[in-house]
């Protein structure tokens, strides 16, 4: 099958915690293609206007703020690490994974003004295509042309699991109760907002991941891509 440039881009969204940046980072891998973390895109403004003190209702003062950001996405070296983040000069790689910040960006990302300016950044990333995209509306509004669309699912409490091994990981002190009420609090947030909510695109392969292993999500992933190619 011929597919444009424009059309090698495949689409990873869902919920967070669902294991779509390990299970994104695998694929990108397998398939030589770029990984475009979106949601790193949305914690570093979510990070500016916050250190900025701006007022989130204030949307002259979000674009303001917006217009003079400098925002540098450095691929990770190695496969099982994130994205790296350079805003304005500063690496905020680390400041911009906890908990904390995805609250943030969950609310920063409900701006029309901070979703048209990403999206736009997104849309110039993958216009040569070789992409794989990870976020909540890449395959429903950033690139809706894209070839290979998946939608990751799992119930809370296994993402929430999953979530605290990573911070456990990372040497972090974990409160279970709290860190699932946020992660339902975000899933609430990031499906009922009125601009390119969390959803399914029509034609987008949904895959549970709570019975699979992330190497078995990878697999079955690559497998429909190869059917596509
Ligand atoms: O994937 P993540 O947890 O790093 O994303 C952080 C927040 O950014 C998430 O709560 C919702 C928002 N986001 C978004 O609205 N659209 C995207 N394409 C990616 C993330």
């Amino acid at each position: 099958m011929y597919l444009k440039a424009s059309q090698q881009i495949v689409t990873i969204d869902g919920p967070s915690g669902v294991g779509k940046s390990t299970i994104s980072r695998k694929v990108a891998s397998a398939l030589s293609f770029i990984y475009l973390d979106t949601g790193a895109m949305y914690r570093a403004v979510g990070l500016k206007l916050k250190q900025a003190g701006i007022d989130l209702q204030d949307d002259t003062a979000v674009r303001n703020c917006l217009a003079s950001m400098s925002l540098e996405l450095i691929p990770a070296t190695d496969e099982s690490e994130d994205v790296g983040v350079v805003l304005d000069g500063r690496d905020v790689s680390l400041e911009i994974r906890s908990p904390e910040m995805a609250m943030v960006a969950s609310a920063a990302s409900a701006l029309p003004v901070v979703r048209e300016k990403l999206t736009q950044m997104q849309q110039e990333i993958g216009s040569k295509g070789r992409i794989v995209a990870e976020g909540r509306d890449t395959g429903t509004i950033v690139f809706p042309q894209a070839a290979w669309k998946f939608y990751l699912d799992a119930a809370p409490e296994v993402r929430m699991q999953r979530r605290a091994e990573q911070l456990r990981g990372q040497g972090k002190q974990v409160n279970e109760k709290e860190l699932l009420d946020m992660i339902i609090k975000r899933d609430y947030d990031d499906q009922t907002r009125s601009i390119a909510p969390l959803c399914k695109a029509e034609d987008a392969r949904v895959i549970d991941t709570g019975a699979l292993s992330i190497e078995e999500v990878a697999e079955t992933m690559l497998k429909a891509i190869e059917l596509v190619k």
